[in-house]
């Protein structure tokens, strides 16, 4: 068993200085097993080079380290070979006995990158600081959950890896934003280096911001949004309010109607019972005051439906509560709607509880709960990818968690969320969450089929401006 109080950590990452005595040995060229000395510098998750008596080069990862009389005993995983042409093979390793071990060096780790493909450079080992850490982009075609405690840094990485998908891919980015914090993706901070920040400034960036403010506005078209997303919004139920929902089913009208009073005046008007009860609902709801009818302008659905590079839906600053919920779920219901077109997307949700919470059960939360397990469930081979940032994992509907294929965690203290991500995300080394309440703000453990080993990272800075900074306490 591991002895996490005892075993060093990366919080505390010392020089690389390689200790002679550290030795390692494989049967099956798949794992090694570890003896350090009391010196070593070794920690759990780092990238080691293995280099055995016949001249071998191994890249491995330290999985635990146990402490031992006078030193560590441990075990890692092998990554892979270093082959004849220099590369990493991940499949050519094989037993060996006493090879010696070292922190492995920028060069080999990027033969890892290499040969994984991965390309998106989020940060830097924590381990092996000023080694590049680097995710796969053809691995967002799964589902990411996103987790750590408030203040631990997930928008602000978020960031640094939409920033990343943008520069280095082609897959368009929705994104779900109830803070203002990505309002300004667009822009290039002035100090950014070149490359990828002239990368950035030719991307197709929309932000859709509620009000009737400069730039695009996020709307809803009322007309197409389908009948249980209409029925939702005014809190109908098929059976108990029959007459009215019935109204709904053809209340043509209502969405060529561009004068919503003229509207209310008409079903008010009608001899139709169901017409008038209509009305006092839509009334006595305020639905028609809402600021989200696009009317004249293009809806949130049409803009996404060209797939610009990103599109940023500022789902804050409406006055009302149902607003973000109705314009949230229009987005989701249209790309369900068309998922056989197979055209590819990922849907970022930052604080994805507001969306998908077990908890919440009026009909829009339900409607938008049900739509995000589907997306979960059934949109990975429609190219409906879902990235899902929050605080506690108690907060998604466990439906949607188990979907996740890929985990990035932040610092997270309470044990009982990392007991129930543990349980959750098998693939992540126990090892590694156990180091999550020591981690600082903008560190992370990545782990699953987007990273080619689970790995602890210090998020690089951003590119383009953070939206919605930390209000600071004014101080004399
Ligand atoms: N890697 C980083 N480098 C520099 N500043 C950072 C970094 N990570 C976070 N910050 C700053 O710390 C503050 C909080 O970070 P952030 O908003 O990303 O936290 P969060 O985990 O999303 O919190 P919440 O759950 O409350 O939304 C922000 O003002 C952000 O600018
Ligand atoms: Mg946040």
């Amino acid at each position: 068993m591991t002895d996490t109080n005892t075993a060093p950590t990366a919080a505390a990452t010392p020089d690389a200085a390689v200790a002679a005595s550290d030795t390692a040995s494989s049967v099956d060229g798949r794992e090694f097993r570890l003896q350090c000395g009391q010196d070593s510098p070794l920690l759990p998750g780092q990238y080691v080079e293995l280099d055995d008596p016949s001249g071998r080069v191994f890249l491995g990862q330290v999985d635990v380290l146990t402490a031992s009389d006078g030193g560590f005993t441990g075990t890692g995983w092998i990554l892979g070979v270093v082959d004849a042409g220099g590369r990493l093979d991940p499949r050519g390793a094989t037993a060996f006995t006493r090879a010696s071990v070292s922190t492995a060096g920028p060069d080999l780790v990027e033969l890892l990158h290499e040969a994984s493909g991965a390309t998106l450079t989020v940060g830097a080992l924590l381990a092996s600081p000023g080694v590049p850490a680097r995710l796969l982009p053809h691995r967002f075609n799964r589902h990411t959950f996103w987790c750590g405690q408030s203040g631990s840094g997930k928008t602000y990485a978020l960031g640094v890896l939409i920033e990343q998908l943008l520069a280095h891919t082609e897959l368009p980015i929705v994104i779900f934003d109830p803070n203002a914090d990505f309002v300004r993706l667009g822009e290039v901070r002035a100090d950014a280096a070149p490359g990828e920040a002239d990368a950035l400034r030719n991307r197709d960036i929309r932000v859709l911001r509620p009000g009737s403010g400069p730039g695009e506005h996020l709307r809803v078209r009322f007309r197409s949004l389908p009948l249980p997303v209409k029925a939702a919004m005014l809190r109908l139920d098929p059976l108990r309010d029959r007459a009215e929902y019935n109204s709904v089913l053809h209340l043509n009208a209502f969405e060529a109607e561009n004068d919503p009073g003229a509207l209310l005046a008409r079903l008010r008007e009608s001899p139709d019972p169901a017409h008038q009860a209509l009305a006092l609902r839509i009334e006595n709801l305020g639905v028609l005051d809402w600021n989200i009818y696009a009317f004249d302008e293009p809806a949130a659905t049409e803009i996404i439906d060209a797939r610009p590079h990103a599109t940023v839906l500022d789902l804050g600053g409406f006055e009302h509560a149902d607003e973000p919920l109705v314009t949230a779920l229009s987005v989701l219901e249209n790309l369900w709607a068309h998922r056989e077109e197979r055209r590819p997307v990922l849907l970022v949700i930052d604080e994805a509880h507001n969306l998908c919470s077990p908890d919440q059960n009026g009909p829009l939360h339900t409607a938008l709960r049900e739509q995000i397990i589907q997306i979960a469930a059934e949109g990975r081979k429609f190219g409906l990818w879902l990235l899902l940032s929050t605080q506690r994992p108690s907060k998604i509907h466990p439906g949607i968690i188990s979907q996740c294929d890929n985990l990035a965690l932040m610092k997270m203290s309470s044990p009982a969320d990392l007991a129930e991500l543990a349980a959750l995300f098998g693939y992540a080394p126990a090892a590694l969450l156990a180091q999550s309440p020591r981690f600082r703000q903008g560190e992370a453990l990545f782990a699953g089929g987007f990273v080619p080993a689970p790995s602890l990272v210090r998020v690089r800075d951003r590119i383009t401006e953070e939206g919605g900074i930390d209000v600071k306490v004014p101080l004399r």
